[in-house]
């Protein structure tokens, strides 16, 4: 007896082997659930909704994880606003300013220098010998911008400054402030 329990095992183990990857030959547990859900896709018409879509809009007011709406919208008027209001929720811990270098590196290096003397690769690039970055990214070392509040410079890197771009799409929360940190512990005033 135990011999045949044996032999047909062997034999649904052979029969659900799959040669051919295209074809999938049995499906033991289909009855249960398991293979095909019953669940609406994304993208297929829902009869349960008022406008007949499976995917819907977040609740109004839904704040997405680990974003946090920026409250000031006048890229210059609110600069000093937002200097005054924002305080930075991170200390200079080796571990946040080294994140906040790696960033800086990343983001920021190309057009104010990896010593934040302004003088980035970009600034340098020359065609037909005219400069093809039309601004002077800031001296981050020059004491008027040491001086300034965190929330100033959080400011312009998230909504941007005259020339500068915003940042804020591609640098998070966190490591703004992390920025921050860095330009004003390892830039010495000059
Ligand atoms: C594509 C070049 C470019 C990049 C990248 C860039 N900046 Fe700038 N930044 C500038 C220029 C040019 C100015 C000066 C003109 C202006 O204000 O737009 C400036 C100005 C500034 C100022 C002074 C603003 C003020 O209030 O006077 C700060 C602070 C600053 N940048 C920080 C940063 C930080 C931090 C990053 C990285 C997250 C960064 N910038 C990325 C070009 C750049």
């Amino acid at each position: 007896m135990k011999k045949y329990i044996i032999l047909v095992l062997i034999l649904a183990g052979l029969s659900s082997c799959n040669h051919h990857q295209e074809n999938t030959y049995w499906d033991y547990m289909g009855d249960f659930d398991m293979y095909y859900s019953k669940a609406y896709e994304s993208y297929s018409p829902n009869p349960v909704f008022k406008d007949g879509k499976t995917l819907q809009k977040p609740v109004e007011g839904t704040i997405a994880r680990e974003y946090m709406p920026y409250p000031f919208k006048d890229k210059f008027g609110d600069k000093a606003k937002a200097g005054k209001l924002l305080k930075n929720p991170l200390k200079a811990t080796p571990e946040n300013l080294e994140r906040g270098k790696m960033k800086y590196d990343i983001y920021c290096a190309i057009c104010h220098g990896k010593e934040g003397k302004g003088d980035g690769h970009l600034t340098k690039l020359v065609k037909n010998g005219k400069k093809l970055y039309p601004g002077v990214p800031a001296n981050l070392t020059a004491g008027y911008i040491q001086a300034k509040p965190d929330g100033e410079i959080f400011h312009v890197i998230t909504m941007g400054s005259a020339i500068m771009g915003a940042h804020a799409s591609q640098i998070k929360t966190d490591d703004r402030w992390r920025i921050i940190l860095y330009i004003k512990n390892h830039f010495k005033v000059k």
